[in-house]
């Protein structure tokens, strides 16, 4: 193991260059020739490797998104464009492939690794924390936080008129920063990602803001996930004024919550697993991700986290349901 390469793919996420700076200075530290790439597999097909030194990560851990930037590459599904980046990286004696993403991305890497040899390690960053296999992804936490000052805010006018606001949250499928930021925010009710408008339980929403007024509770927080279908929050504010006569205000958070700079957690998790990625492949480690497991980073095979999470945490929906009562 001489070259090692790195990139990040999807959408960005606070922490990125936490992993990236952890990468780069464990390669330099063991001999090996760290190689960036811009833009993901995108940048991998247009041939933007450049070398890296200590200097290139210097000032960025506190950063949000990427030092390499990033980009959604979906002609990588094809087996004949994987052929073409297997070719460019053995051209340029890359030994093997560090991929910071979600599980679209561990999918690419997977699939290079199993039609090429090419030793790959995953390292998850997605603000969606939904990557089968571990239980956290880097920028989580941030997006979280930023969420959450955002809906302090709203409260404080939200009483103030004695409104309702729907405020919605990233997560086209993901259900877990709706979730995280309905318990803390002690939201009144949690959409969670549909497909179909339809899906949306309105009369119960109604009902729980009537039961609010009649106890004299004069604002509500409904949290909503962005979900497949644009313009979700719209649909919810006028079928509560159409069919329930109830007013309110929507808010959209949007990729505000993809920026900023990554929180003490997002650092942590995001440095160790930069660390352990390199490490990983001089122990000769030929396809793994860097996983949260049980309050560790350890590895796991990257075949098991090529799928998504969309269960939805129950018990905490619970507390949630219990405590806006
Ligand atoms: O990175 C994850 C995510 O932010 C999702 O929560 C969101 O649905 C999607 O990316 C937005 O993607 P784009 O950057 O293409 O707008």
């Amino acid at each position: 193991m001489n070259r090692i390469a790195v990139l990040c793919s999807g959408g960005d996420s606070p922490g990125m260059n936490c992993a990236i700076r952890a990468v780069v200075r464990t390669c330099l530290a063991n001999d090996i020739e760290i190689f960036g790439i811009r833009r993901g597999y995108a940048g991998l097909l247009e041939g933007s490797q450049h070398q890296m030194d200590t200097a290139s990560v210097g000032n960025i851990l506190q950063k949000g998104g990427t030092i390499l930037q990033t980009s959604r590459c979906p002609e990588f599904i094809k087996p004949e464009i994987r052929a073409e980046a297997a070719h460019i990286l053995k051209r340029k004696n890359i030994d093997a492939l560090i991929v910071i993403g979600g599980n679209g991305s561990f999918n690419g890497a997977w699939e290079l690794h199993k039609e090429h040899g090419i030793p790959v390690v995953g390292i998850p960053g997605t603000i969606d924390n939904d990557i089968e296999g571990t239980d956290y992804s880097i920028g989580f936490d941030t997006a979280v936080q930023t969420a959450i000052e955002a809906v302090d805010k709203i409260r404080d006018t939200a009483h103030s008129h004695d409104r309702t606001f729907i405020v919605e949250v990233m997560g086209r499928k993901s259900p877990a920063i709706a979730l995280h930021v309905g318990l803390c925010t002690g939201a009144e009710n949690i959409i969670f990602p549909v497909q179909e408008e339809k899906e949306v339980d309105i009369d119960t929403i109604a009902n729980d803001i009537k039961r609010g007024l009649k106890r004299g509770k004069g604002s509500s927080i409904i949290i909503a996930s962005e979900g497949e279908t644009e313009g979700l929050s719209h649909y919810v504010h006028n079928e509560l004024l159409d069919k329930h006569k109830l007013d309110s205000r929507v808010c959209i958070l949007g990729h505000i919550q993809r920026g900023g700079n990554p929180t003490a957690r997002d650092r942590f998790i995001a440095t160790q697993m930069g660390h352990l990625a390199v490490k990983s492949l001089l122990a000769g480690e030929k396809a793994s991700v860097t996983a949260e497991q049980n309050g560790q980073v350890v590895l796991e095979k990257l075949e098991n986290c090529l799928g998504k999470k969309f269960e939805v945490e129950e018990k905490y929906v619970e507390i949630v349901k219990t405590l806006s009562k």
